[in-house]
């Protein structure tokens, strides 16, 4: 579903790759999980040379390691492999993307916080701005002291979220 009036920075011309980074507290569960199902929408599109897709956490608990167990069990069930491994985000970030997808608002306020210039922090977008209009949901919830509901609906938003993130900037694109 393309997303008319949602918010997206400038982005580069078709023939360069879009950069898209997605962030949450911890990066092991929600971004990247975003990460893994953003991969498999733009690989089902054969899109790969279009889009460079990474994730990081504004935490610095957990560099290095793999995603939760917990998600990658609810990831693969549906069909994801997630290999990501742990980074914070770094200054460089807002160099290196042309989009960075919040997963919530606290994440959102810790990228604004971070960004070292106007245009950088223009490069910071809600993931559910991206959301279907059905959702009760502003944010992808934290899902860590939850239970297996908690993962299921993390991947149930990113797949309709990371999907209207797709076909937004393509429709986007095509216009320019
Ligand atoms: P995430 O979940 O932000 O979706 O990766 C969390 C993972 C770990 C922690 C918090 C949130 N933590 O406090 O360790």
């Amino acid at each position: 579903m393309i997303k008319p009036n949602a918010y997206l920075p400038e982005l580069p011309p078709i023939g360069k790759p879009v950069k898209v980074l997605f962030v949450c507290l911890g990066n092991i569960c929600r971004s990247p999980a975003a990460e893994g199902v953003m991969n498999e929408v733009v690989s089902e599109h054969g899109a790969m040379n279009d889009w460079v897709i990474d994730s990081a956490g504004t935490g610095n608990y957990h560099i290095g390691d793999l995603p939760d167990s917990r998600m990658r069990a609810h990831a693969r069930r549906r069909g994801l492999n997630l290999t990501h491994r742990c980074r914070q985000v770094r200054v460089s970030d807002f160099d290196d993307f042309d989009i960075i997808v919040a997963m919530d608002g606290s994440n959102e306020r810790n990228l604004r916080n971070l960004a070292p210039t106007t245009g950088a922090e223009n490069k910071i977008v809600r993931m559910a701005d991206f959301f279907d209009m059905t959702t009760r949901y502003d944010h992808v919830p934290d899902p860590y002291y939850e239970g297996a509901e908690g993962f299921e609906l993390v991947l149930d938003l990113l797949a309709d979220g990371t999907l209207n993130l797709f076909d937004t900037v393509n429709a986007r694109r095509q216009k320019s």
